[in-house]
């Protein structure tokens, strides 16, 4: 397919506000805030910070170039620049851990959804025994199915629509209403007596807390959240023009990725804080289990008020989850569509149903399924870790060994600095950190995660 009839983002703000709303995802204002609580809060925080920076936006800028120059979904790319080499399997391998993380990450999105409906609905008020309501809802045999459904359904429609009128279109509404719900919901948190204690546990870093365990899943944590190493932003930047500058991009993307992450915890840690005897580390049950009961406990006597924070908190992680699995789905649908010669539409029927299918037995995992286990885990957990501790590092350290070593350095900086019309003064240190610095970390990581499993 010629470069003229590829679709593109129409503009820059549309470029950034459709990558950041890759990043921006359940894994900001859910596994984050899990992570802060059960890794000691601040120092985990900084150790994160410098993954981002150091080790993320090196990745990120180098999926950027590989998408951008080629014009192609992130298998075909790898071709292109690599014509006749093993590292297509990189693109391949990307495609696979899409097609498994949007399996299960929808799975975890439809509970949102339900929360959201239930919220509205106001059944999540008044004292109930949350952690039995979650564990019922999860393993129940068809309302956790139906709403992963629907909300592969939602996916789909926005999908089908095309790069420019659905992803760009839809970025741009949702992303100014996420962080602006992001606003308002940090005020409310910080204005609630007893929210001190929660900020302190955010703000106060402990050194003695960091360990090799914490900077490992700090930088799991940051991959996940960028949506790196599995070719989902080589595909948005497939459609970047060529104006667009790549690094300022990454910085800008990661940055919005930071700022809601650290603003989900300024959200949950006060509010969780102000209730005593709930704990912070409750773990994915954060969201779910622990909330539910701040909303009501700490807003015992103005119910109306409660009942606002909830909607406005569960419509927030549904924005989120959306324009990320939206990301998600893109890849596999560019990879069908260009790869086989199939049209668009009909490339998202097919990952729609396949996510569908996979996505119901993940989801029954937690119920009728539960006895079924590969490497002795549950069909989730395993999809999980196949994709988030496997094939993502992996691809991130390949990403970073490709750019670094492998592509030609004068592509490179063509691409880095629009052909020389940019000035890029970090240059240097970029290839640096992508030949040895990224490489060697995530290596490591990646081995430790594997002895520890
Ligand atoms: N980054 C998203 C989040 O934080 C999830 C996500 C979207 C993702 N695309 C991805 C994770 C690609 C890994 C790879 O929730």
């Amino acid at each position: 397919m010629s470069d003229k009839e590829r679709a593109n983002f129409g503009s820059k703000l549309g470029i950034i506000l459709a990558s950041a709303g890759s990043a921006v995802g359940l894994g900001n204002i859910w596994r984050f805030p899990c992570e802060v609580g059960e890794n000691g809060g601040a120092a985990f925080i900084l150790v994160y910070l410098v993954c981002v920076f150091f080790l993320g936006v090196p990745v990120m800028v180098s999926e950027f170039l590989i998408g951008r120059h080629s014009h192609a979904n992130t298998a075909t790319a790898y071709q292109i620049l690599a014509p006749r080499t093993p590292w297509k399997t990189v693109g391949l391998m990307g495609v696979f851990a899409g097609f498994l993380i949007l399996s299960y990450y929808t799975v975890v999105a439809g509970w949102t959804l339900e929360y959201m409906v239930s919220a509205t609905a106001g059944r999540l008020s008044g004292a109930k025994d949350f952690t039995r309501h979650f564990n019922e809802f999860v393993a129940n045999p068809w309302k956790p199915v139906l709403y992963m459904t629907v909300f592969m359904l939602l996916t789909h429609a926005v999908i089908v629509r095309g790069v420019k009128d659905g992803i760009e279109k839809f970025s741009k509404v949702m992303m100014p209403m996420l962080l602006l719900i992001i606003g308002i919901l940090v005020v409310c948190s910080f204005s609630m007596p007893g929210s001190s204690e929660g900020l302190r546990f955010l703000l106060k870093p402990d050194f003695s807390k960091i360990t090799a365990k914490v900077v490992l899943s700090a930088m799991g944590q940051a991959f996940f959240s960028l949506s790196l190493g599995m070719g989902c932003l080589c595909t948005y930047a497939s459609y970047f023009g060529k104006e667009a500058n790549l690094m300022k991009t990454a910085g800008s993307v990661a940055l919005i990725d930071t700022i809601v992450a650290v603003m989900s915890g300024f959200i949950i840690f006060p509010a969780v804080y102000s209730v005593p005897g709930l704990s912070p580390d409750a773990g994915p049950g954060l969201v779910f289990v622990t909330l539910p009961n701040v909303f009501n406990i700490a807003f015992g006597n103005i119910p109306w008020l409660g009942y606002l924070f909830s909607v406005m908190f569960y419509v927030l992680l549904v924005l989120a989850a959306l324009t990320s699995t939206i990301s998600l789905h893109e890849v596999a649908t560019a990879y069908i569509h260009e790869s086989y010669g199939i049209s668009r539409r009909k490339g998202a029927y097919i990952v729609t149903g396949g996510c569908i299918v996979l996505g119901a037995l993940c989801s029954l995992s937690f119920g009728v399924l539960s006895d079924f286990k590969l490497g002795g885990m549950i069909l989730f957990d395993c999809f999980d870790f196949l994709s988030a501790k496997f094939l993502m590092p992996l691809g991130g350290m390949l990403i970073s060994l490709f750019t670094g070593w492998y592509l030609d350095r004068r592509l490179v900086w063509e691409e880095v600095t629009n052909d020389g019309k940019l000035r890029i003064s970090f240059f240097r240190f970029y290839i640096f950190l992508l030949r040895y610095v990224a490489p060697l970390a995530i290596g490591v990581i990646f081995v430790n995660e594997l002895l520890r499993s």
